[in-house]
């Protein structure tokens, strides 16, 4: 009878640890087929466009940064060699790191621009520097556009490369 129950109890035991065992070995096989860090961090970020409404700052994160997304709204024409057109719409696309000193600016929809609260530069809402010590207008990460609703970051497609290519040609820089 002792005997019974011993050998019930170490039964018990050993199922527990090999559960456990199992798990751990699951836990230990998922880690290495999820990607390093280092290749999550380089990866793309896809955006879904529809979901922004005009004049409100959406922002998602891409490689740790904040990206800003801003549609223009009809009362607020774009600056058309920073702007991004999906679909119908028109949007600033830009990395939202002051060029100052890297803080991050916040939009204001009154007055439709963005302000750094460090030491105050002021960003048009195409991300153009207006006023204050940021040298050079928001940088613009690299994008391409999958469809009228759909933006991918991180993927340098033919609309960001001419972007750049026109944009490198003046002050209004990316
Ligand atoms: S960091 Fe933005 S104005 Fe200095």
């Amino acid at each position: 009878m002792i005997n019974e129950s011993r050998r019930g109890f170490m039964g018990k035991a050993f199922g527990a640890v090999a559960a456990v065992g199992a798990v751990a070995s699951l836990v230990a096989m998922k880690k290495s087929w999820d990607p390093l860090p280092s290749v999550m961090a380089a990866g793309f970020t896809t955006v879904d466009m529809s979901k922004l409404t005009d004049n409100k700052l959406e922002i998602v994160k891409w490689q740790g940064k904040p990206i800003f997304l801003l549609r223009f709204g009809a009362d607020m024409p774009p600056v058309e060699k920073r702007s991004v057109k999906v679909g119908q719409h028109y949007y600033a696309v830009m990395i939202g790191l002051c060029t100052h000193l890297g803080c991050i600016p916040a939009y204001r929809d009154t007055t439709k621009d963005f302000k750094c609260a460090c030491h105050g530069g002021e960003f048009t809402a195409a991300g153009v520097q207006k006023f204050g010590p940021p040298p050079i207008p928001l940088h613009i990460p690299p994008f391409s556009i999958k469809d009228e609703n759909t933006i991918v970051l991180g993927e340098s497609g033919p609309e960001y490369q001419s972007l750049i290519a026109s944009l490198s040609t003046d002050t209004n820089i990316a």
